[in-house]
């Protein structure tokens, strides 16, 4: 559990007791005065808090600010590393361009960056990832796993596990993955995933988990042109509007249960779930890298996260990058 301060304790009170909380009770509870409470409660409803006074009862939070807050983010939040520390930005250029960023400067690990808007949202392969404000979850973690740079790419697979894992625990959707970092419902693009690390020649110094997922977007509100690939939202493909923050904080729980798996186990456990999850196991795909093109069927993908595709002659290729689509 994350200390998040006064502010942090009393949202978790309100979400933890069943409706109104007295003063009295907080300030027994918080150990501070009840002037200091209707401080802090004063500063809380300033931040866009919308906390009702009930006569002679206490106090009860009726809502949240509608964009994600560090607080709501971190109260109660049972993780042991990711969410460590929480920064919630209106809009910036890239959340994983400010991860990176504070990373370098020593950021510890499980360090949030997450942000309601980005202006230049970086995509795989150099593209642009759509990130308009108020809907979507822009989220970048960072992570200081004491592996070499070579088996950095297994953290892909946390990630994408940990968004499906997330998609199922907030909708009734079921998740597909395809390699190496898409999520898809229905065979549309919903969630995509880019790590980015900063590594010596045998160690890594630190990995940034970049993750977008497409959660109340109107699709309709998208010009076609916009996307590469058929996209779509969790609220487009289920019909109701997924909760930010429940969504957010199941994420960040799963990323944390998975990474404590990967540093007790290693990556074979989050592999195998991330291979019985996969859209492509045994299908036959198109590659592509760049010019270069080839069809063939997929067997499976080896413990560097490259995807093994089987040729008509035989052979296996070891893809390594480049774009998979179902043929
Ligand atoms: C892809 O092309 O599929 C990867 C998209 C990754 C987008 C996320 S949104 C949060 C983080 N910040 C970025 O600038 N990119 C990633």
């Amino acid at each position: 559990m994350k200390d998040s301060g006064v502010d942090g304790r009393i949202i978790e009170l309100f979400r933890s007791g069943d409706g109104v909380v007295s003063g009295a009770a907080l300030s027994r509870l918080l150990g501070v005065s009840r002037t200091a409470v209707w401080k802090h409660v004063k500063g809380l409803r300033a931040s866009g808090y919308l906390i009702e006074a009930v006569p002679s009862k206490g106090y009860r939070l009726v809502s949240s600010p509608k964009v994600l807050t560090q607080l709501d983010l971190s109260a109660g939040l049972e993780t042991k590393r990711v969410g460590s520390s929480i920064i919630c930005l209106k809009e910036t250029e890239s959340t994983n361009k400010v991860a990176f960023t504070l990373a370098e400067e020593g950021a510890a690990e499980g360090t949030v960056v997450i942000a309601d808007a980005q202006s230049a949202g970086k995509g795989r392969l150099g593209r642009i990832w759509l990130s308009p404000p108020g809907v979507n979850l822009y989220c970048s973690v960072v992570l200081r796993p004491a592996i070499a740079p070579m088996a950095a790419c297994q953290l892909t697979f946390l990630s994408v596990v940990a968004v499906a894992r997330a998609i199922e625990s907030c909708t009734t959707l079921t998740p597909q993955i395809k390699w190496p970092n898409d999520i898809l419902i229905n065979g549309k693009k919903v969630a995509g995933l880019l790590n980015e690390m900063n590594a010596e020649t045998e160690k890594v110094n630190f990995v940034v988990l970049g993750i977008g997922v497409n959660l109340n977007l109107d699709m309709a509100s998208i010009s076609e042109s916009l996307l590469r690939h058929p996209a779509t939202s969790l609220l487009q493909e289920g019909g109701v509007e997924v909760d930010r923050l429940a969504f957010t904080r199941a994420l960040l729980v799963e990323l944390d249960r998975l990474y404590d798996v990967f540093l007790a186990e290693g990556e074979a456990p989050v592999r195998a779930e991330w291979l019985e999850r996969s859209a492509i196991k045994g299908r036959r795909v198109k590659v592509s890298q760049g010019e270069r093109e080839f069809v063939g069927m997929v067997q499976g993908v080896d413990a560097f996260g490259a995807l093994l595709v089987q040729l008509s002659d035989g052979k296996v290729e070891t893809v390594l990058s480049g774009d998979v689509a179902l043929v």
